[in-house]
């Protein structure tokens, strides 16, 4: 799908970039010539990712942030422009999320949600944006969600902290272009991880079986066609998408929003006669 050489010469910050679609990205982003950093709180995870994703031949450096503590994350951009020089890309991947009635919630509940998604999204794009200032430029690429716009029952802080990032994702795309910054998200539906599934698919209720019936393509979403997605939107070949959100849901929010979308149903007879003049 892509030139073996597409992110040859890019460094590339992934926050969460030790399991799950981050390392999915990585891996990809890898494979395609990039020198990566992953990050996220937990080293001996990243340090296993790292060993697997040097096997293509990238330059890996795994470093141990908690992107809720501005200090850990200055120290962090510091050690990637010390080992490669600058920053190209920030892809801000790193989340946390579980399901909850709304009111059994604690005050902490809401805060720790948006502490790493929204405060964790400002404090990587604050310390990166501010060394792709000096260096001329970047691309910030945002993983959100499609319940930042629809919203959602039961990930009420998640939704309110994804919802913020679009702001901050819009708001940005506009004020730093005038540096050669670009910055769009990413809005995917489900797509089966360990760390999501096994905060956010309750067991024995056949769930999946139901998620996927909603599904207008039928099925979950396959791991490399997000990467596929985030290598297109940074790659250089995109230069003038910017402020941009590309969803990847198999159509799954779009299925829930159209009026007439469960005719699916309506059986043939049922077309003869409703198509009689009336
Ligand atoms: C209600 C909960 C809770 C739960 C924690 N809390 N889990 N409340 N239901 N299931 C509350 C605690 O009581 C506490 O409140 C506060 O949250 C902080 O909890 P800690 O356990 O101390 O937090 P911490 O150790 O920092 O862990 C953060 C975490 C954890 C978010 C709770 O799950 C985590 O580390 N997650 C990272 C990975 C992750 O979530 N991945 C999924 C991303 S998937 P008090 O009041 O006692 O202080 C995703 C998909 C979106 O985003 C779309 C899907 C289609
Ligand atoms: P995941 O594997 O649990 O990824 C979350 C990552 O964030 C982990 O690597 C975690 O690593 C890191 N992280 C959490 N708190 C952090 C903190 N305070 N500081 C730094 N890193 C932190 O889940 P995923 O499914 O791949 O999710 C990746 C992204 O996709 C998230 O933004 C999520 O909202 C989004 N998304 C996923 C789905 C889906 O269906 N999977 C759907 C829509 C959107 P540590 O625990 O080591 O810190």
């Amino acid at each position: 799908m892509f030139d073996p050489d597409l992110l040859k010469n890019k460094t590339v910050i992934i926050t969460g970039g030790g399991t799950g679609l981050g390392k999915s990205m990585a891996q990809r982003f890898g494979e395609l010539g990039a020198n990566l950093v992953i990050t996220s709180r937990k080293l001996e995870v990243l340090e296993e990712t790292a060993e697997e994703i040097r096997t293509s031949g990238a330059s890996v450096l795994p470093v141990q942030c908690d992107v809720r503590k501005p200090a850990e994350v200055e120290k962090m951009v510091s050690q990637t422009v010390e080992e490669f020089g600058s920053v190209n890309v920030l892809v801000n991947n790193a989340a946390g999320n579980f399901i909850s009635p709304t009111e059994k919630l604690s005050p902490g509940g809401f805060q720790v949600i948006v502490d790493i998604v929204l405060n964790g999204t400002f404090n990587c794009t604050l310390s990166v944006g501010q060394e792709m200032i000096k260096s001329g430029g970047g691309v910030i690429l945002n993983i959100i969600t499609t319940y930042a716009w629809t919203g959602s029952g039961y990930v009420v802080p998640s939704a309110c902290a994804k919802a913020g990032v679009l702001a901050m994702t819009r708001s940005l795309a506009v004020e730093w272009a005038k540096h050669g910054i670009r910055t769009n998200a990413i809005a995917p539906g489900p797509f089966p991880t360990e760390g999501a599934w096994k905060r956010l698919v309750v067991p024995g209720l056949g769930i999946e079986k139901k998620i996927k019936k909603r599904i207008p393509l039928k099925r979950f979403g396959e791991q490399r066609e997000l990467a596929d997605l985030a290598t297109f939107l940074i790659s250089d070949g995109t230069g003038y998408i910017n402020g941009e959100v590309v969803t990847i849901d198999g159509g799954e929010w779009l299925k829930g929003a159209g009026q007439f979308n469960d005719l699916d149903k309506v059986p043939n007879s049922v077309w003869k006669f409703m198509s009689k003049k009336r």
